[in-house]
């Protein structure tokens, strides 16, 4: 396989919006009619389903996992196998089954950086932990997370490719969440586990 199939198929498989998913599978409403509208764990949470909320999650995070995995496992170089990453973030993100709207990215980003390099991950997940039973905002610990792990990459990885598709990641998650940075900054950002409204 060369490099773009494997990008296509990354994206595709990046696309498949496990929030509707599961929404779907669990009878609940289309999650962006509801709460922030976006098609993620932490709003499939406001519908007071947390099995739903963890299925999204998992399904969303697994896919970003697997894309980068299974690119490695396919022969491709670490550089590529980052590039599949980037192209499942951009799938979920601007699914091509949701009319290339999406979600924010921040369990697929996860799961990206899982693929990547085990460390890197788990220091982006403790950021986001320690952040959201600080804060109780999903989109404050994704903001700090997505600010914190390029450097992490850095550090742990040195200066290489996949360290900047890792920033290029967390840019794109960062520039996702401009309306939670304005709800955040003027207080009317919904917490973790918060109300439909
Ligand atoms: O994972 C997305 C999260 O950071 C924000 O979600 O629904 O509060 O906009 P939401």
């Amino acid at each position: 396989m060369t490099l773009l199939p494997l990008l296509l198929a990354a994206y595709l498989l990046g696309s498949i919006p496990f929030a509707i998913v599961s929404s779907r599978l669990f009878g609940l409403a289309d999650p962006r009619k509801y709460g922030s509208g976006n098609p993620g764990a932490t709003n499939v949470l406001r519908s007071g389903n947390k099995a739903a909320a963890l299925l999204t999650l998992i399904g969303d995070c697994a896919k970003g996992w697997l894309a980068v995995w299974a690119s490695a496992r396919l022969g491709f170089d670490a550089t590529d196998a980052a590039l599949a990453g980037l192209a499942a973030f951009l799938g979920h993100v601007f699914s091509i089954f949701l009319r290339f709207n999406g979600g924010k990215g921040v369990a697929t980003a996860l799961g990206v950086l899982a693929g990547i390099n085990g460390w890197v991950a788990l220091s982006a997940l403790l950021v986001w932990l320690a952040v959201a039973f600080t804060t109780r905002y999903s989109s404050a610990a994704a903001l700090s997370a997505a600010i914190v792990t390029p450097a992490a990459g850095f550090l742990l990885l040195g200066a290489q490719p996949a360290v900047a598709v890792l920033a290029l990641i967390a840019a794109l998650l960062i520039w996702r969440h401009a309306s939670n940075i304005r709800k955040l900054l003027n207080g009317t950002e919904g917490k973790i586990g918060g109300s439909k409204a």
